[in-house]
């Protein structure tokens, strides 16, 4: 018994040191919906994220929710809050060992006026690489609590991880901007895609060519319901457009729209999600997708399970897109 003792003591701290030094350790397959953890086993704080493939690494931006979760009074809707904690960042290699690298965006302390301030809202951060400036540039919601101010942030960075220099936020041709999403084209343009006109619209804006502001080139994307929630991906030369109905944190289902080009007629295409869950995406909402390096048929469909009364406890759903057919499907996987 003693023997056994000792050989399962020298085991844990064997992996101890292990995770010190920063070292491989074995982490268990990212079960969909529980905690998933980074390699020193903090649990992963990187919600309405995105992935960005960078030299052979994925980096993984996301929203750090952090603290008591509290209810805005006097809104229409369940406007549940933590305080805004700024943007994460994790690395990888193989997409399942996530190490952190740390805030590569922080929030702001007692500035009110500052839009990183931790009373207002930073959602949906996603980076893209800029090959002319070599700068690595990052789009995201920033808010008022109650959504009023609905402009888009803009941050740069010399390296992958950050940190990044906050720029400042527009009202992208005067149009409002709130869910968003980024999208770098085989061309090497990029695009905003945020929802807009009180999330009646989606709108797809090009950006300049360093990607730090937009053009006046915008389109509006109309369809009969309100969406959210955008994450854009590129199959066989079409453009695909992946969005959530609206109703704040509580999941609803998911829909897509297909465009040959980005600043184009949209046609809407219903529902990719199949099989039981799929009226509530899975319980969660879309972020970004990814296309899966030699597998020319398959995604990363990238989605947030939210704990509206305790955002911090947030879980993560990665799912497989499967293109059938020239239409996104996609199904439920444990892990
Ligand atoms: C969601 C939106 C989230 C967050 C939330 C607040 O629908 O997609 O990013 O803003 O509303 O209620």
């Amino acid at each position: 018994m003693k023997k056994y003792l000792m050989a399962f003591l020298l085991f844990a701290n064997l992996c101890c040191d292990a995770q010190q030094a920063g070292k491989h350790v074995e982490i268990p397959p990212m079960p969909n919906g529980k905690v998933w953890k980074d390699t020193k086993g903090n649990p992963i704080n990187a919600h309405g994220g995105g992935l960005l493939a960078h030299n052979g690494i994925y980096y993984w931006f996301g929203e750090i929710k952090k603290g008591k979760t509290w209810l805005v009074p006097d809104q229409q809707w369940e406007d549940y809050r933590v305080p805004a904690g700024g943007v994460s960042c994790y690395s990888s290699e193989d997409m399942h060992t996530w190490k952190y690298e740390g805030i590569a965006l922080p929030s702001v302390t007692g500035n009110a006026k500052h839009d990183l301030d931790t009373s207002k809202v930073i959602e949906r951060p996603k980076v893209i690489y800029n090959k002319r400036t070599k700068k690595f540039v990052m789009w995201m919601h920033v808010d008022a609590n109650d959504y009023s101010y609905s402009q888009a942030g803009v941050a740069v960075s010399d390296k992958p991880a950050g940190p990044y220099t906050y720029l400042g936020s527009v009202k992208p041709n005067g149009q409002m901007s709130r869910d968003i999403t980024l999208y770098k084209d085989d061309d090497e343009k990029a695009y905003i895609i945020y929802a807009s006109e009180s999330n009646k619209t989606m709108q797809v804006c090009l950006l300049s060519d360093d990607y730090l502001s937009p053009t006046t080139s915008y389109t509006r994307i109309t369809s009969a319901i309100n969406r959210e929630a955008p994450a854009v991906f590129k199959y066989n030369k079409k453009y695909y457009l992946i969005t959530s109905d609206c109703t704040g944190w509580s999941p609803n289902p998911a829909t897509f729209a297909v465009a040959d080009s980005l600043l184009g007629e949209w046609t809407q295409g219903g529902d990719p999600c199949t099989g039981t869950g799929a009226e509530t995406t899975f319980q969660s909402q879309s972020t970004y997708v990814l296309p899966m390096p030699g597998q020319p048929n398959t995604f990363l469909f990238m989605a947030d399970r939210w704990n509206k009364t305790n955002l911090e406890d947030s879980r993560y759903i990665w799912l497989p897109l499967q293109m059938v057919n020239g239409k996104p499907v996609i199904k439920w996987v444990d892990k």
